[in-house]
């Protein structure tokens, strides 16, 4: 009789549809699903009553090493995710000291050994410094993908002139990823507002023209150069309806929070602790972001998990850092908006787990079948909790949804067939591994 190292007993299983299933697990991978009756296990895991989706990726991340140690760190962060439900984090470039070049790569893999508590992947930033390089940065291991911020946001990474942007869409083959903004109407419309202003401003600022032009740009030099992309947190129905002509070679993301919160209430409620960029926008966009949702218009959902310290978030508007934490809180409210009939289950799964895994060619993740990593994000329907900022790891000690109930929890977070967390408590050392890329 088959021995396997872990057996998951009798949950839900999550793929295209529902299914009720054993799991076994030998040697890190998925080597079983079905009935594996008296099969025996090192360990077996009750799961009646709970679903079990592929391992959650979160492919935006921001966890802030090197750099600053009180707003976050790997060890934290991936704590948090853990916590959280999610097996694998896409970590950004825009660090103290940037992510771009090989020997920084190097030092932030080794970063990561001992230290994180799930998977990770690496984005390399581009700058117009190392255009030329990035053909072979990105096929450095464990490279995600080429982040470009063409609008500016928290750092120094920029490259926002169409010769550039052009050059470095012609230097590679793997799928670009952007932070779209256009910069020269941030900068131009910065000149309209002075300090003080109150935090809504922060969405006439950086207004939907901002978004839309970015997009546009960057998919007209997609267009003529071929070159694959992925627009990450789209935030406007303008986007959202342009980016479906391009279907062939673009990809996009759109961020818990855009599905979430609302402009302008969230700014006069949360001040400095509404403020991301892009910015959080009005009900129409809401909408236009759940309907893409369900439209299939959409790859991936994130968080843009971005820690500053509460000074930071607290400065008057526009001083006030852009970006707010999150991978801790990605899962519960998913789950929430599944329970309150916004998305199907096996939706949140295909664009949570399955569409990054596509969408950056992660070998080995996003499905639950024999072959792929077992990873798991376990988790209760039916559990009710309200986030409290005591439960947040990352140091920074914040999070914008606090007091948030959420129906649905993840209950358990299994990663290379280890239960890593179960109950909120955490088990083991951090045993992360970096990911691969095909
Ligand atoms: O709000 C944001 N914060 N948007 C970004 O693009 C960067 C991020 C950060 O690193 O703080």
């Amino acid at each position: 009789m088959d021995h396997f190292d872990l057996i998951l007993k009798n949950g839900t299983v999550v793929t295209s549809s529902q299914e009720r299933a054993d799991i076994g697990c030998r040697d890190g991978k998925i080597v079983a699903i079905g009935d594996l009756g008296r099969a025996e296990a090192t360990e077996v895991i009750d799961c009646t009553s709970l679903y079990i989706l592929p391992g959650i990726i979160d492919p935006h991340v921001h966890l802030r090493e090197p750099g600053n140690a009180s707003v976050e760190t790997i060890h934290d962060g991936t704590k948090g995710a853990i916590l959280g439900g999610v097996t694998t984090v896409f970590d950004m470039p825009n660090t103290a000291e940037s992510v771009v070049s090989k020997e920084v790569l190097d030092r932030k893999r080794a970063m990561i050994l001992g230290k994180s508590w799930c998977d990770i992947g690496l984005y390399v930033g581009a700058t117009k410094k190392n255009i030329d390089m990035l053909d072979t940065l990105e096929v450095q291991d464990n490279v995600c993908a080429i982040k470009v911020f063409a609008g500016s946001s928290t750092g120094d990474l920029l490259v926002d002139d169409d010769a550039s942007l052009e050059a470095l869409m012609r230097n590679g083959t793997r799928r670009v990823c952007y932070h779209s903004e256009d910069e020269t109407r941030l900068q131009e419309r910065k000149k309209l507002f002075s300090v003080g202003q109150p935090y809504r401003t922060h969405m006439e600022w950086r207004d939907v023209e901002c978004a839309f032009l970015g997009t546009r740009r960057l998919m007209t030099l997609a267009r003529k150069t071929g070159r694959k992309t992925h627009i990450l947190h789209v935030s406007t129905a303008e986007e959202l309806a342009y980016m479906r002509d391009f279907k062939d070679i673009g990809t996009v993301e759109v961020l818990v929070n855009h599905l979430t919160q609302v402009g302008p209430e969230v700014y006069d409620r949360l001040g400095g602790y509404a403020i991301m960029n892009p910015p959080i926008r009005d009900q129409r966009h809401y909408d236009a972001s759940w309907a893409a949702v369900n439209a299939g218009d959409v790859d991936c959902i994130g968080s843009d998990h971005a820690p500053h310290s509460r000074e930071a978030k607290e400065r008057p508007w526009p001083l006030t850092s852009a970006g707010l934490t999150g991978v801790q809180t990605l899962v519960p409210i998913m789950l929430d908006h599944v329970n309150a009939g916004r998305l199907p289950l096996e939706r949140m799964a295909a664009l949570m787990s399955a569409g990054p895994a596509r969408v950056y060619g992660a070998v080995g993740k996003g499905h639950i079948a024999p072959g792929y990593d077992a990873d798991f994000t376990i988790v209760d329907l039916a559990h009710r909790r309200t986030i409290e900022e005591s439960w947040i790891t990352s140091p920074c000690g914040w999070t914008p949804f606090a007091g948030m109930s959420c129906t649905g929890w993840p209950v358990m977070t299994v990663i290379r067939g280890q239960a890593v967390m179960r109950d909120d408590e955490i088990i083991g050392s951090p045993r992360g591994a970096v990911v691969s890329f095909s």
